[in-house]
């Protein structure tokens, strides 16, 4: 039978429309996101490209992540937590904000990894690693004929009264990796008395913890507290900013990912936790210029990415500081007793 000139028009119409229609995406997954925004976009894109599960993506600080998965805590809206600092990951663990599982990747994982998803029920899983240290604009020092800091106690020195910046650890994981680092270093009084001499010299504390190291590059203080990886990021930018190990040694992170008790697209949240925590993914950080240490034995971790084996490491005391309640008592002790004092 001859096709009539009726059904062939139908025929070209039918197709139009179905050439015309959007791909149908094959889920939806929504990310709340901790590292800087670069290393999100990325993920966003290359998972969406792999997968075809539409990401919806927003950035918070770790803190600030933490408080929206309490806040939402009866009505989830966010499916998986990727990136930010482990303490916050733990404190939702032990809060029951986020729930059980065990990638399959977990066997080939770093120790520190696989301690962080131990230490939290497997609520959480450790997916980069990065230790805090400080940077300066070399130029800004020069110009003000300031020597350049070299440890921790020369940051509280009067020389460097305006100088220095850091995030508000209330916001940012960075910062409050920080203060317990410091107390883990000093003790809890001496800390709080190093913090009391520092903020003479602090002129912003930020959200954001990377900010500082920004504004360092961008000329706006001469000092930034931040992770060393955050700083070598600025460096290869072609910033005229150099990195500092502080000489008495220092704290570090353990980036982590959790999935959302609740999570209304829990599927999907596992795809990306398996994506995530795939070797060749993580090999792709250094796209985005992020130079943390991949968890997955088998990634590369990017050249310039400080040297964990040659730093000099504090046993950092995940389960103490990732405690709740630790969390809460070395907040309300800052905002008390420091970020009310005059400077
Ligand atoms: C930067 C670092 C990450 C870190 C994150 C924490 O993005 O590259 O390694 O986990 O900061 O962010 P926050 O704003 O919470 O300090």
């Amino acid at each position: 039978m001859k096709n009539s000139p009726y059904i062939l028009s139908l025929a070209f119409a039918t197709a139009a429309t179905f050439c015309a229609a959007p791909a149908m995406a094959k889920g939806k997954l929504n990310v709340l996101c901790s590292t800087d925004t670069d290393w999100c976009s990325l993920m966003e894109t290359s998972f969406e490209a792999e997968t075809g599960i539409d990401v919806s993506l927003i950035r918070k600080s770790s803190g600030e992540a933490y408080a929206q998965l309490r806040a939402e805590a009866q009505n989830p809206k966010i499916d998986i937590w990727w990136g930010g600092t482990g303490d916050p990951h733990l404190q939702a663990a032990a809060e029951k904000l986020t729930q059980v599982y065990k990638p399959k990747a977990l066997p080939n994982l770093r120790d520190w990894a696989q301690n962080q998803a131990k230490v939290s029920g497997y609520r959480t899983v450790g997916v980069y690693a990065g230790a805090l240290g400080f940077g300066y604009n070399e130029d800004i020092l020069k110009s003000k004929g300031l020597p350049a800091p070299q440890c921790w106690k020369d940051l509280a020195k009067p020389i460097y009264k305006g100088e220095v910046q850091i995030a508000n650890p209330n916001s940012s994981g960075t910062s409050y990796t920080a203060l317990a680092t410091f107390v883990q270093m000093m003790g809890e009084d001496q800390a709080f008395d190093f913090l009391a001499q520092l903020h003479k010299n602090i002129n912003q504390y930020t959200k954001s913890g990377s900010a500082p190291i920004k504004a360092a590059s961008n000329g706006e203080t001469a000092i930034g507290i931040t992770f060393i990886h955050d700083i070598v990021k600025q460096v290869k930018k072609g910033y005229p900013v150099k990195a500092v190990a502080p000489c008495e040694g220092t704290g570090y992170e353990v980036g982590s990912m959790s999935i959302v008790k609740g999570a209304r697209h829990l599927k999907e949240a596992k795809i990306w936790a398996e994506f995530a925590l795939r070797p060749d993914i993580q090999t792709m950080a250094e796209k985005a210029n992020a130079y943390q240490v991949p968890s997955n034995k088998s990634a590369t971790t990017p050249p310039g990415a400080p040297d964990f084996d040659t730093l000099k490491l504090i046993d950092y005391d995940f389960a103490k500081y990732g405690a709740a309640d630790t969390r809460q008592h070395l907040l309300q002790r800052w905002d008390n007793e420091i970020k009310s004092l005059p400077r």
